[in-house]
């Protein structure tokens, strides 16, 4: 299975808005197409952060291009996101609490680390027990997490005091498994491979402006748009790859 993760797409309601200089619609749409090219991609996730203002405009942009994509995409919130503004303006499948698929002999685990109101993130009683089931039900399958917020420091000051607050708490279901085989991020811009508890942890660059690396204080840093290829494979092994647009791919990163 081939899995194509999107993430931090920041669209506006205004479509003349932009971030830090950037068209996200602009540099959206190239992702979008650039993905849609490869041709054999069976499912796109989408991490969080969709809209920038959680507008019913903005989510009916993405909804006119997914509904001319021939993907199935589930999504899940990030801390910009508005799920019920989504879940009006869009028939994409925007996942609000604890989900999860199985595609052949994966299981894929959806989490919501929404917390209304802050820009770091939190899994709820509710979903952290839901998730705990979920990964039990499992049994010996290989899985995957798929959620917004990383569940550890990454190494920027900044975002790691908005990374997800209970990561305790996430970690102590997760280490209930050894079938965890890698937890998959947005939210920090950038591209990451990092690990706790031997588990993988991986952060997937923005489909519009990047964050720098190692950078204590809020910054950007001039790279092109990306997105991530994941491959499961039947024996439970996987691999991935980070994607980014060429500059002759219909949009490059304007110089800031
Ligand atoms: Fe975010």
């Amino acid at each position: 299975m081939r899995i194509a993760q999107i993430t931090d797409a920041h669209i506006f309601d205004d479509p003349d808005a932009s971030f830090e200089g950037c068209d996200t619609r602009a540099s959206f749409e190239a992702v979008l197409a650039e993905i849609q090219s490869l041709g054999n991609i069976d499912l796109i996730v989408a991490t969080g952060d969709m809209s920038m203002d959680g507008g019913f405009i903005s989510y009916r942009f993405l909804n006119s291009l997914f509904s001319v994509c021939d993907i199935p995409i589930l999504a899940v919130p990030g801390n910009h996101d508005v799920p019920s503004v989504a879940s009006q303006s869009s028939n994409f499948y925007f996942l609000t609490s604890t989900a999860n698929r199985d595609f052949g002999s994966w299981r894929f685990h959806f989490l919501n680390t929404k917390k209304v109101g802050h820009e770091l993130g939190e899994i709820d009683p509710k979903d952290l027990a839901d998730l705990s089931q979920n990964i039990f039900s499992a049994g010996r399958k290989p899985q995957i997490i798929f959620m917004h917020h990383p569940p550890l420091d990454i190494g920027c000051a900044w975002l790691d005091d908005m990374k997800l607050e209970n990561s305790g708490d996430f970690w102590h279901i997760v280490s209930q498994s050894s079938n965890i085989k890698a937890v998959f991020c947005g939210h920090v811009h950038q591209d990451n491979e990092l690990s706790q508890n031997s588990v993988p942890v991986i952060t997937t660059p923005s489909t519009c402006v990047q964050f720098k690396r190692h950078s204590r204080v809020y910054q950007i840093e001039r790279l092109q748009p990306g997105f991530r290829i994941i491959e499961t494979q039947d024996d439970g092994t996987f691999s991935h790859h980070l994607v980014r647009l060429k500059p002759s791919d219909d949009f490059s990163i304007p110089i800031l």
